[in-house]
């Protein structure tokens, strides 16, 4: 067992670890609660339960901001427990690991994926790393290889990845700070103006899962949710319409699907001519929303190809990446550089 591999995409709102050994994987929220400052209280997803609903003193934290980890420590312990959770409570040594990082992100902030890992209590034998629009597109089940264009739109929670890829490389590749929670944001301020009560972003999110339609003629239903009654400050029972939260996020999503375009508009010619015979493939965990990939395709002129659970496309390829040594050539190691 002292060759295990591991996989791992590390997201703003969800931490993705999979074991080739066992041939399991785990998802949770990349969330952490600290108490008093000092005292972790939970990890993952049972510290995303705690989130809007902890007192003052419990601070429940994302260490990844816009895919780029901004507290080191905190994710490390992420990382650690996560890592004892798929080993059954044990740190397993001389693992080699590889890490999906976000393309379109400075040289250092990727090179914090790797020193995550090399500084951890993992102990590891070899850390790769693999651009994270190369792992979806072999998540997909592209033939990365081929000189053919290919498209990718990863929605996730606070980015989304916009990629063109032939012969294994990224010709295109644009992070855009347009993704879940700018819909969750969208339906807060939506509540708020029509209806003059508050609500909290895990509510919207809640909303958005289970009312956000994006077909022409949406389904029509409501959700009972708690809010706050903006004028008196109390709490209330009130009921929600799918028509206002799938406007709510149709405003936010319409601007991301102009960069969609424009990235489309961008593309050369000999790719896009592939691009439109194969299809925009649509991934990450807001592809789920209903019928996206419709609005996507009627907005782009294009036909969209969505895969099942697009929240784990990354995972995926990296998994499959690991699995196979002919696609040895998509992983690297940072180089040693100076950093100032
Ligand atoms: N059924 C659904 N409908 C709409 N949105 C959904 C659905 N399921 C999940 N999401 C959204 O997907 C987002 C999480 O996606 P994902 O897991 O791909 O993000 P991530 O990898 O953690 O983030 P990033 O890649 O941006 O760093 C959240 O905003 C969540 O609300
Ligand atoms: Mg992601």
């Amino acid at each position: 067992m002292s060759e295990e591999k591991y996989g791992l995409d590390i997201g703003t709102w969800n931490i993705r670890l999979s074991s080739l050994g066992t041939g399991t994987y785990i998802s949770e929220k990349n969330v952490i609660a600290v108490k008093d400052k000092k005292y972790v209280i939970g990890y993952g997803d049972e510290a995303f339960e705690m989130y809007e609903r902890a007192p003052e003193n419990v601070e429940v934290s994302f260490p990844v901001q816009d895919s780029v980890i901004s507290q080191i420590d905190k994710m490390q312990m992420i990382l650690e427990y996560l890592y004892k959770k798929i080993n059954r409570g044990k740190i397993v040594k001389n693992g080699n690991f590889l890490i999906s990082v976000p393309t379109d992100t400075t040289e250092v902030e990727k090179r914090a994926f790797h020193e995550l890992v090399a500084n951890s209590r993992l102990k590891a034998r070899s850390i790769y790393m693999v651009e994270k629009s190369v792992a979806d597109a072999v998540g997909c089940g592209i033939d990365i290889k081929s000189p053919k264009g290919n498209f990718i739109v990863n929605i996730g929670a606070d980015t989304t990845d916009i990629t063109v890829i032939s012969l294994g490389s990224i010709v295109i590749n644009h992070k855009v700070k347009i993704a879940g929670r700018k819909f969750d944001e969208a339906i807060v301020a939506a509540v708020k103006q029509s209806e003059q009560k508050l609500i909290g972003m895990k509510t919207a999110e809640q909303l958005k899962i289970h009312l956000a339609d994006m077909g022409e003629v949406p389904e029509s239903s409501q959700m009972q949710i708690f809010a706050r009654v903006m004028a008196t400050g109390l709490p209330v029972r009130t009921s929600i319409s799918s028509e206002l939260v799938s406007r709510a996020v149709r405003e936010a999503l319409l601007p991301l699907i102009d960069l969609v375009r424009n990235t489309l508009e961008k593309t050369p010619p000999e790719l896009s001519a592939d691009i439109i015979e194969n299809g925009i493939y649509l991934q990450g965990g807001s592809a789920a929303m209903s019928n996206i990939g419709g609005l996507v395709a009627r907005e782009t002129g294009i036909r969209v190809k969505l895969l099942k659970d697009p929240g784990n496309s990354t995972i995926r390829g990296v998994t499959t990446i690991l699995g196979n040594s002919k696609f040895n050539s998509l992983r690297y190691i940072p180089q040693e550089k100076e950093y100032n």
